[in-house]
């Protein structure tokens, strides 16, 4: 289960979030970028939001505390945006919370190099949940007080948009290939050969059983061709173990695009060093 905070006030819109996220404070004095189950993702972008999260939690990796937020729609009777009050007025009761890392920085790889222990672990566990969102357009990591933090996993776990289909054929999610060619972390020589020997150990169903035990009952019910939530709790538990025992399968193909390097960003022109700048033209 997470946190649960009351929401007290609509701070500000996050126009930079495709879901139009909110800044909102809550009950307990916090501050949070609120995910809104009415936002056009739908509650599934909540439910791999927290799943995946709550995963990257349990294997080391920095995100900020997921909180559910329940939210009267009244909070946003001053905002004068059309658009968030009709979002605000289709996300009455619980929405996703994000701790808010007051004053951290968009991660720009070519600014910051975490390290090729960090690239791997990032990469690797990418690769397991599928993120097609940490590419060098959009990083999806935050820079905050000097080490990376990993944020917005709404679009992995792709799989469950068809459960039927995943369900019918496990082991063709398990062996799914990853395409990191645009992966953020590609320049900075990610390790994945040592993030598979530290990480794939702590990928067990008791592991994925806890993080999907985070997502409310409300999110995973009426799901088509389950009985009930911990029925689809379940399932990305049987197909995240599959695809973690498949890791042979799917990890080599990340492995030689990482030592391609492929799609890295082009790298910023050095400053010409002082004794040709003497003799260049003015
Ligand atoms: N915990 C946080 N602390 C500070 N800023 C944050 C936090 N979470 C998100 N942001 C800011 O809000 C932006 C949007 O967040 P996020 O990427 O999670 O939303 P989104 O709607 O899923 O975005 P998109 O799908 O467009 O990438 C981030 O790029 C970042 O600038
Ligand atoms: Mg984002």
């Amino acid at each position: 289960m997470l946190r649960h905070v009351t929401a007290t006030r609509y701070v500000t819109p996050l126009r930079e979030g495709g879901s139009l996220p909110g800044l909102m404070e809550a009950d307990d004095l916090g501050t949070y970028v609120v995910k809104f189950h009415g936002a056009g993702q739908g509650r599934k972008a909540l439910v791999a939001e927290i799943v995946s999260g709550e995963l990257a939690r349990t294997l080391g990796l920095p995100v900020p505390e997921l909180v559910t937020v329940d939210l009267d729609p009244a909070l946003g009777r001053t905002e004068p945006d059309h658009e968030v009050q009709d979002l605000l007025r289709n996300s009455r009761g619980l929405n996703l919370g994000l701790d808010y890392l007051p004053g951290a920085l968009d991660f720009d790889p070519l600014a910051f190099d975490p390290g090729s222990e960090f690239a791997g672990r990032v990469l690797w566990f990418d690769a397991l949940v599928g993120n097609v969102d940490r590419s060098w357009r959009n990083a999806n990591m935050l820079l905050w007080h000097r080490a990376a933090h990993l944020i917005d996993h709404g679009a992995t776990l792709t799989f469950h948009h068809g459960w039927k289909a995943a369900l019918a054929d496990p082991a063709a999610v398990a062996v799914r290939p990853y395409d990191a060619r645009d992966h953020v972390l590609l320049g900075s020589d990610p390790d994945l050969d040592a993030a598979n020997s530290a990480l794939a150990p702590l990928v067990t169903r008791e592991a994925v059983r806890a993080a999907a035990a985070a997502v409310p009952d409300p999110w995973l019910t009426d799901e088509p061709g389950f009985d009930d939530p911990d029925e689809v709790r379940e399932a990305y538990a049987d197909i995240l173990t599959a695809r973690v025992a498949a890791r042979d399968l799917w990890l080599p193909g990340v492995r030689e695009t990482a030592a391609a390097g492929r799609a890295r960003p082009a790298t910023r022109a050095p400053n010409p060093p002082a004794w040709l700048v003497g003799r260049l033209p003015r």
